[in-house]
């Protein structure tokens, strides 16, 4: 496994003064490491802008030294017995599982494991059972991707025996012939010990991991049933009960809520019928928490601002840099503005290794001393939901408790073309930088906070507003924001594609986030029918356009194509007197022609009004949404997404395509007296920072927030 020389975590992306966050490195050099601590207000590396610009911390942190120290990590999920089995068999003795493997490997993989018996598919695709060094193994491979019942057992005069019986296909009865072989057994049946389902335990390690779904592990003794584990109770738990047996736990998060044997298509919600799906999805490359030790940690001081800061260390040659972002006191805003960071999508995206990346990008990333390793190259230290499990099933967990390579100032996502190339927390510092450039007071408030406070962690704010790509709520954080607005607040959408997924987390590990990329959408996998429904919390994932709340209702506009990492300008198209304050110092009617994220304001991903979807919006008596300016896609680069389009010649909104594939800028004001600005494309923010700030984009925003926040 490649190991990134010097890197590590928090446990915590977000506080308030009071609450300690927690550093955990690992390190290869065997030199001392130094930590410092920093404001972050620029996070672009890209010489042709400010740079990478920090502010030295040393009154609230005093730069330090300690030993550095290896911290290894294990992928891969499993089960395991939170104590032995302690079972005595006689004469006969059986293990029995329904199986549906997802890949072969070059190792063995590992169904069950106890005492001296072990049941594993080996490389060629064979089960194989054993007991002490006798082994028995069925004389032809099992299918990838089909349901078989394997069967390993002990019979009464010692012989041992496997067979794995085709059970059906989905919605089917189809069986074939058991396949079995036997072989003496003359040793007794010592079977004792730790039960592992999915991997083998080997001093504490577990090895020999296996990939796909496991159903129903049983094991028997003299005819009767002595260890039964039911994986359809408790779905969103991290454990399974065990029926007269000791408990599992469930190690490395592997996939619930999935269709087990028994699946029909007669029901897709899996609290209907859980006996459905009585299936676990294992993964040899599981892996959302690192659980590394804390090298040291630190207490927000109540005197220090809410901003960004990066915790910096450095040992030889190697650097890390790990951002996390302070709150005020809560109550205590210490600004109008409220910068709403996205660290849920940021966690969602975190390690997203993109199938683009390529080692060209590296003269790029050295000629600008960007962050220097991708995920795409240190795949071992876990993906992102936009890739897949080395068996090709969509990554549906994610947590920031491990390294995220791509949340690191001066990360680039795209290492080509003609502009920064920037996403998510590099991205959103253009509009870091630029409030700090306009002398713009601002507080931080993260996901984390407006999930878990509710509406008091933003009520008092004139405005809140968002960074480029709000994109994965939670139904808390939805209901958050639409009760902020309702109750007079004023929101700034500066991005796109926001409010567009529906995301839970789980109860027991509330770091840990599902998504299920179910229905359709801009999907970067498709969760598989009959498996729309999140496991953490049983409700329908996927959408929230197709849980009903689209984000039109929030704000006005919402996702409508997506395109190659480039922008276009705006057009003014508003000219009622009654919005000149918002061109108020502007020049003609072409607005962002320019930026730092892909050349232009209006990009990548646009959003725009949809009367269809925006029914729930509590407008002001009289009031409607007014569209301020408009990008359109004139040299075709962008697509309409999937959820727009009815066939090869429609869409729903009934036009020509090309009047869909747009950008609405938009402003109005919500039934409480609150003000809503959205800008609808991810670029936006890009566009801030051009010409040192003096811009057409950036006397825009200034003009709004005027308005928004006085
Ligand atoms: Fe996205």
């Amino acid at each position: 496994m490649k190991n990134v020389p010097l890197v590590g975590y928090t446990n915590k992306l977000s506080g308030r003064p009071g609450v300690e966050i927690d550093f955990k490195i690992s390190s290869q050099t065997r030199s001392p490491i130094k930590a410092q601590l920093f404001r972050s207000i620029s996070a672009d590396p890209n010489p042709k802008g400010v740079g990478i610009v920090e502010e030295s911390c040393e009154e609230f942190f005093l730069a330090q030294t300690f030993a550095g120290r290896n911290q290894p990590f294990y992928p891969g999920s499993y089960g395991k017995t939170a104590s032995p089995l302690a079972v005595t068999a006689k004469s006969e003795f059986k293990v029995e599982m329904l199986v549906w493997p997802t890949q072969y490997c070059d190792h063995n993989q590992t169904l069950l494991t106890v005492g001296k018996t072990v049941l594993l598919i080996k490389p060629d695709g064979h089960v194989e059972f054993s007991f002490g060094g006798h082994t028995v193994c069925t004389p032809n491979p099992i299918k990838l991707n089909h349901w078989y019942k394997i069967d390993g057992r002990i019979g009464v005069e010692g012989q041992l025996s496997i067979s794995a019986t085709l059970v059906k296909q989905y919605a089917t009865t189809q069986n074939v012939a058991t396949e079995s072989s036997k072989l003496a057994v003359r040793s007794g049946l010592d079977l004792d010990g730790i039960v592992s389902v999915g991997a083998k335990i080997s001093l504490g390690f577990a090895e020999q991991l296996f990939n796909g779904k496991i159903e129903t592990p049983q094991i028997w003794a003299d005819g009767n049933l002595v260890a039964n584990w039911n994986f359809s109770s408790d779905i969103s738990g991290l454990s399974v009960i065990g029926k007269n047996c000791p408990n599992m736990d469930l190690v490395n998060h592997p996939t619930r809520g999935v269709k087990g044997a028994y699946w029909d298509g007669s029901e897709h919600n899996w609290r209907h019928k859980p006996e459905h799906y009585g299936a676990i999805h294992f993964h040899e490359d599981d892996i959302y928490d690192f659980g590394w030790d804390t090298d040291f940690s630190f207490k927000i001081p109540d005197t220090m601002p809410s901003g960004i800061y990066v915790m910096r260390i450095s040992s030889d040659d190697h650097e890390d840099a790990m951002p996390f972002f302070v709150c005020p006191p809560l109550g205590k805003q210490t600004a109008k503005l409220c910068v709403l960071v996205s660290t849920f999508t940021y966690t969602i995206y975190g390690n997203h290794a993109r199938p683009d990346y390529h080692a060209g990008w590296k003269d790029r990333i050295k000629d600008w001393q960007a962050y220097p390793h991708n995920p795409a190259e240190y795949s071992n230290y876990g993906l992102s939901t936009y890739n897949l499990h080395s068996d090709g099933s969509g990554i549906c967990h994610a947590s920031h408790k491990r390294p995220l390579f791509n949340l690191r100032p001066g990360y680039i996502t795209f290492g080509e073309g003609d502009c920064s190339g920037l996403r998510h927390f590099q991205a959103d510092s253009h509009l870091i930088t630029w409030l700090h450039a306009k002398g713009i007071d601002y507080d931080i408030v993260t996901d984390e906070e407006l999930h878990n406070e509710g509406v008091s962690a933003i009520k008092d704010y004139a405005a809140v507003t968002t960074g480029s790509h709000p994109e994965y709520h939670t139904s808390q954080m939805l209901d958050t924001l639409t009760a902020y607005s309702a109750g007079g607040g004023s929101l700034l959408y500066l991005g796109g594609n926001g409010f567009y997924w529906r995301i839970v987390r789980h109860r027991e590990d509330t770091d840990l986030l599902e998504i299920r990329r179910a229905e359709d959408g801009l999907l970067a996998w498709a969760s598989e029918p009959g498996e729309y429904y999140n496991a953490f919390d049983g409700n329908y994932g996927g959408l929230w356009r197709r849980n009903g709340r689209p984000p039109q209702q929030l704000v006005g506009i919402g996702f409508t194509a997506q395109g190659i990492f480039v922008g276009m300008p705006y057009n003014r198209v508003c000219h009622d007197p009654e919005f000149d304050w918002v061109f108020d110092g502007i020049e003609g009617n072409i607005l962002g022609d320019f930026g730092f994220s892909g050349n232009g304001a209006a990009g990548f991903e646009l959003d725009r009004i949809d009367p269809a979807l925006s029914d729930g919006l509590n407008l002001a008596e009289g009031s409607s949404i007014t569209v301020l300016a408009q990008s359109y896609d004139t040299d075709n680069n962008f697509m309409l997404v999937p959820e727009e389009q009815l066939t090869h010649l429609t869409n729903l909104s009934g036009g020509p395509e090309w009047q869909a594939k747009r950008a609405d800028m938009v402003y109005f004001i919500t039934e409480g007296g609150g003000q809503v600005f959205s800008v609808g494309s991810i670029t936006f923010c890009g566009s801030l920072p051009y010409n040192n700030f003096d811009n057409n984009i950036s006397r825009l925003l200034s003009n709004v927030l005027s308005r928004l926040i006085g």
